[in-house]
């Protein structure tokens, strides 16, 4: 039972988890053997199933698929040396689904199905959880319009699906970045502060349009003026200039990183100075220029710090210090690590053990 709601489980006949490595598998391809499924219809949520993990039936006239109402999670669960797992501030992520849910005009997921159907979700497939020092579990909530409908609306049906897949380290090489002078991710008024996927759809093209040119992500730049850096691909920014950590203001062009909090929150608690504002490229390339720039890195779930080594603008490339000389990021992702792997005393009751 979670909450008021039943929540029936149909598990697997034989668990696949022995056809894998688990700490060696490519991200983001091999799914545990279970899901999660809770429908909503009729104003109202029907109680969520655990079965095992595969295909869904659908419509072709499915309205996620014309009109876009899909939003989605990411989100981790760590093993520590023990065998207990446990779930890295889950109750952020659920807050901020229902962040995008109410933009997007699709119903909010009860805390009974998101958190207390994802902690069952956990004991069932826990042999799934990489033990490697650097390994988690992935795990992508997600809410879809299912009306079989064509016509432009708020679909009446939906379906909230939770999957999750073993991660190794993912993308957390260090980075070369190009700031994008084009195109934008979001607009004032938009949808970047939530994780809509249109938001990932878009900016495939100019990512691409980088990587052709040698970099890995872009830095993407408000679209009025491009001159204030607002994410890197799919992290928060953020910079060391002059011994003060500084990552632009939250805003609707920006997504509120879990990560990106938790570096702030690092940050305060080590007395460090932290400013959350506007920051310019050209600030950026002044303090480049006069050595005061010390580190600039992206955060993010995926690959909790990656650091960035050069930053492409108009025609040059600026180097950024060696990695080596940054200690606020590498402490950070550290710390961090050791919080996961619950290495160290989990101080601001961030790990929520299953
Ligand atoms: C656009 C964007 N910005 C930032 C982040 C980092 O957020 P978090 O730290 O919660 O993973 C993500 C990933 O979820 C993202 O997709």
């Amino acid at each position: 039972m979670v909450g008021t709601f039943d929540i029936a489980i149909n598990k697997i006949a034989k668990s696949r988890v022995e056809e894998y490595d688990v700490n060696n598998v490519p991200f983001g391809k091999c799914f545990s053997d279970h899901m999660l499924v809770a429908e909503y219809k009729d104003g109202k949520w029907a109680p969520p199933q655990i079965i095992p993990y595969g295909d869904m039936p659908l419509s072709y006239a499915m309205s996620a698929l014309h009109y876009g109402q899909a939003i989605f999670e990411g989100m981790k669960a760590y093993k520590n040396a023990a065998g207990v797992v446990s779930l890295f501030r889950p109750h952020e992520n659920f807050k901020r689904l229902n962040r995008s849910a109410l933009r997007m005009a699709m119903p909010e997921v009860p805390e009974e199905i998101f958190i207390g159907g994802l902690i069952e979700l956990m004991r069932l497939d826990s042999a799934w959880v990489p033990t490697s020092e650097t390994g988690s579990l992935y795990i992508r909530p997600f809410l879809i319009a299912t009306d079989e409908a064509i016509g432009v609306r708020a679909s009446d049906t939906y379906k909230f699906v939770i999957i999750t897949c073993p991660a190794g380290n993912y993308y957390n090489e260090p980075i070369k970045v190009l700031v994008e002078q084009d195109y934008f991710r979001a607009v004032k008024g938009g949808v970047g502060f939530v994780k809509a996927a249109g938001n990932y759809g878009r900016s495939l093209f100019p990512t691409r349009m980088a990587q052709a040119k040698g970099y890995q992500q872009v830095i993407w730049t408000d679209s009025e003026t491009h001159q204030y850096v607002e994410e890197s691909g799919t992290m928060n920014l953020m910079f060391v200039i002059d011994n003060t950590v500084i990552t632009p203001a939250l805003s609707d062009t920006i997504l509120s990183g879990i990560t990106r909090d938790s570096v702030l929150t690092l940050a305060r608690a080590w007395n460090l100075k932290v400013e959350e504002r506007k920051i310019s490229i050209t600030e950026i390339l002044e303090a480049h220029k006069n050595g005061t720039l010390q580190e600039a890195f992206g955060c993010g779930t995926a690959a909790t710090i990656a650091q960035i080594t050069s930053i492409g603008y108009k025609d040059a490339d600026y180097t950024l210090p060696a990695v080596e000389t940054r200690q606020f990021s590498t402490k950070v992702d550290a710390y961090l690590r050791q919080i996961r792997k619950g290495q160290v005393e989990d101080t601001f009751k961030w790990m929520i053990s299953v």
